[in-house]
């Protein structure tokens, strides 16, 4: 297939923080294993990421830190198109015309504003309230096909296809008749919810103030044995059934991860480590993390002092997506009346 017939892949991170687990496994391994059959776009969301106030410095850095992230974990320029979402204007553009879209009643459903506002509604950005409008922009501005993301992203994957669909039906006698094609999500079982080393019921997060309840990508083997071995685990033994993990979230939390790192099935390891003590699954635990690891973060090291090898993958990559992004949204503003 040339480039040009491939159907296309579109997923972001937010420049935010240190890269953890729970990104690597929910999102970034399956952005490498699509990008040879796929057409496939990854940016880095810094316009998402101010809808919380960033340090103007931290940000900048952040920003070369999940593009140094995407290259070491495995994703090839030559594949891939790697950029950062504010070099690509038309990102904004259509997501201002998506604010007209899109409803207020569906933003009041997001559940991710209502866990991010808190208490504070009345007192956080207006860009958090309309973030899935922009996310949408991401996604459709390339008419991606599939979008690979954790599980924390699903309502806003469903919020796009109701964007998508929208847009062509308010605009079907204008050309806009299945002008969208509806995004499919890829959330992968297994490791679309990495959960808190210390909280089975608390997703592994970047804002967590606890750095023992994530792996980073940048931690080094001592650190990971000691993260592991003081995950939250309970007094009983380990498990020899899949359906005593649904009263066990911790220990479902570590067989998830182990699960996913090895490619191989909970049941396989259930039965892999059944009878055996807990310290010697949490010694194999951090062997095969450090085994996958490792590799990336001294990678990540190498990467990031390169500064101008960066710029240059992420100025190649916007060249590209501006290339593309124009002609769609010409033709957008096209069917809509605009200019
Ligand atoms: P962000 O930056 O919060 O997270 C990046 C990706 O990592 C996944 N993820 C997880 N997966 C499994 N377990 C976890 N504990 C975990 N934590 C994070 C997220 O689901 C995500 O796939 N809104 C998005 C960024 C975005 C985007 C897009 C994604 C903006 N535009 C267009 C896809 C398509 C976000 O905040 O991801």
């Amino acid at each position: 297939m040339t480039s040009n017939n491939k159907k296309k892949v579109f997923s972001g991170v937010q420049p935010t923080g240190a890269l953890h687990l729970g990104n690597y496994l929910g999102a970034i391994k399956n952005f490498v294993s699509l990008q040879t059959d796929y057409d496939s776009l990854y940016c880095i969301v810094d316009l998402h990421a101010i809808t919380v106030w960033q340090n103007p410095k931290e940000l900048k850095d952040n920003i070369l830190e999940v593009a140094s992230a995407y290259l070491a974990c495995g994703i090839d320029p030559k594949n891939s198109t790697i950029f950062v979402q504010s070099s690509v204007p038309q990102h904004a553009e259509l997501a201002w015309i998506f604010n007209c879209i899109s409803r207020i009643g569906w933003l009041n459903r997001m559940t991710q504003f209502k866990e991010k506002a808190g208490k504070n509604k009345e007192n956080v950005s207006s860009g958090l309230y309309t973030y899935p409008n922009l996310m949408a922009a991401d996604i459709l501005l390339y008419q991606a096909d599939l979008v690979p993301v954790g599980d924390d992203q699903k309502q806003h994957l469903e919020l796009t296809r109701d964007i998508a669909q929208k847009f062509n039906n308010d605009y079907s006698d204008f050309g806009g008749d299945n002008f969208f094609s509806i995004p499919e999500p890829l959330i992968l079982s297994g490791s679309a919810r990495i959960m808190s080393l210390r909280d089975g019921s608390k997703k592994m997060s970047k804002s967590d103030s606890s750095s023992m309840t994530r792996i980073e990508l940048k931690d080094d083997n001592d650190l990971i044995v000691k993260k592991i071995s003081k995950a939250k685990t309970d007094p009983l033994p380990m498990p020899g059934s899949l359906k005593e993990l649904d009263s066990r979230p911790e220990v479902r939390n570590l067989l998830n991860i182990f699960s996913s790192l090895r490619e191989e099935t909970v049941s396989e390891i259930i039965n892999e480590f059944n009878g055996k003590q807990f310290s010697d699954f949490k010694k194999n635990l951090s062997d095969l993390l450090i085994s996958k690891l490792e590799p990336i973060r001294l990678e990540l090291l190498k990467i990031e002092a390169d500064k101008s090898y960066i710029r240059d993958v992420l100025s190649n990559g916007s060249y590209k997506a501006i290339e593309k992004s124009e002609k769609t949204i010409k033709e957008i503003k096209n069917i809509i009346g605009l200019g």
